[in-house]
């Protein structure tokens, strides 16, 4: 297929591009480099013989995205660009909406311009806000609590409002913690500025940072410290391409995409001590706003309708991965590449 990724030079876009190309799938990156890095784009092409172009704009640039949908014949938008910080968004709430809802409403635009049935639109968790029970499932109430949440679940009914009146064909897929990196280290993550727990814990395994603080030891779990649910990133790659093959114009499905497994901020300070065998210092600190307790995914959905299976299911091999990855990343032309 002619795919176009918006956002593929960021973190999980690029995983993406890796997995497209490696599929044979003609390949058209979209990025304002506001977030990405050139580098994650070569990186993902690594010892492969297919290559994608790159396009440097804006999704909110309707007329240019228009013409790169139409040039290159793409056929589906795997749609990554967006800002992702809860508390960022809680600050600056404009920078959210101006992004995430207007500039995937243009994007959308731009598809019904040039006749594009087909999208995979990367949401959140973040939509569901606190949980009313657990493990989480797509048919939770979405309350969201933040910017962040409400620009996501803004957008995916906008799209579901498109595919009853334009015939668009979507996966919707609500990501829970995304973390780790390609086994073979050639790309991974590197945000800037880090608000992550694993990269920021292997920053301070790595002594490129003093300690790593918890935010927040009060919590009604195990150990008082929050519980997520982490996801190899190609894992969730996997759940992208599964739902990708299934979409029909004019049909929509919406899908959780999480480990159905739950970790303490402690569990993950330790397995990330156990792998790196390094010393870290841990801090104390309060609770950051807008965090809850615990977030679980039921991916029932996913495995029954589409067949999605885990192949890294082990907090420790996302740990090892984002690793290894990190540990290399300094030697990439540039230094951060994904
Ligand atoms: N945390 C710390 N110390 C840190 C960083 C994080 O204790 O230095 C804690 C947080 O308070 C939270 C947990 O580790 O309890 C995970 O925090 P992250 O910032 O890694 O991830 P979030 O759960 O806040 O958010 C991520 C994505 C969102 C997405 C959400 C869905 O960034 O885009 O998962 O679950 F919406």
């Amino acid at each position: 297929m002619n795919i176009l990724v918006a956002g593929g030079a960021g973190y999980i876009g690029s995983h993406a591009v890796r997995r497209l190309l490696k599929g044979n799938h003609k390949v058209t990156v979209l990025d304002n480099l506001s977030k990405g890095y050139l580098a994650a784009i070569e990186s993902a092409a690594f010892e492969l013989n297919n290559k994608p172009r790159f396009v440097q704009g804006d999704i909110a640039d309707e007329n240019l995205v228009t013409q790169v949908l139409m040039e290159d014949q793409i056929e589906a938008v795997l749609h990554f660009s967006a800002f992702i910080e809860v508390g960022e968004s809680i600050d600056n709430p404009e920078k959210y909406y101006q992004n995430n809802l207007m500039g995937s409403f243009a994007l959308l635009k731009a598809m019904k311009n040039a006749e594009v049935q087909k999208l995979v639109f990367s949401s959140t968790a973040a939509v569901y806000g606190n949980p009313t029970s657990i493990p989480l499932s797509e048919n939770n109430a979405c309350l969201p609590i933040n910017p962040y949440g409400k620009s996501k679940l803004m957008v995916e009914w906008i799209i579901d409002d498109y595919c009853k009146a334009y015939n668009l064909g979507y996966a919707i897929l609500r990501y829970f913690n995304v973390a780790g990196a390609t086994p073979e280290g050639v790309i991974g993550e590197a945000h800037d500025p880090e608000s992550h727990l694993i990269p920021r814990i292997l920053l301070a395994a790595a002594g490129q940072s003093e300690s790593i603080s918890i935010f927040g030891t009060d919590y009604p779990t195990v150990d008082g410290t929050c519980i997520r649910d982490y996801i190899h990133v190609e894992d969730l790659i996997e759940g992208h391409l599964l739902a990708l093959k299934k979409i029909q114009p004019g049909q929509g499905s919406i899908y959780n995409l999480g480990s159905e497994s739950g970790f303490s901020v402690r569990q993950v300070i330790n397995a990330c001590i156990k792998i790196t065998g390094k010393p870290i210092t841990v801090l104390e600190q309060a609770r950051r706003p807008g965090d809850p307790a615990t977030l679980i995914a039921s991916s029932a959905k996913i495995r029954e309708e589409l067949g999605w299976k885990r192949r890294f299911p082990e907090l420790e091999k996302i740990v090892l991965h984002a690793w290894n990855w990190h540990q290399r990343k300094t030697t990439f032309p540039g230094k951060s590449a994904g």
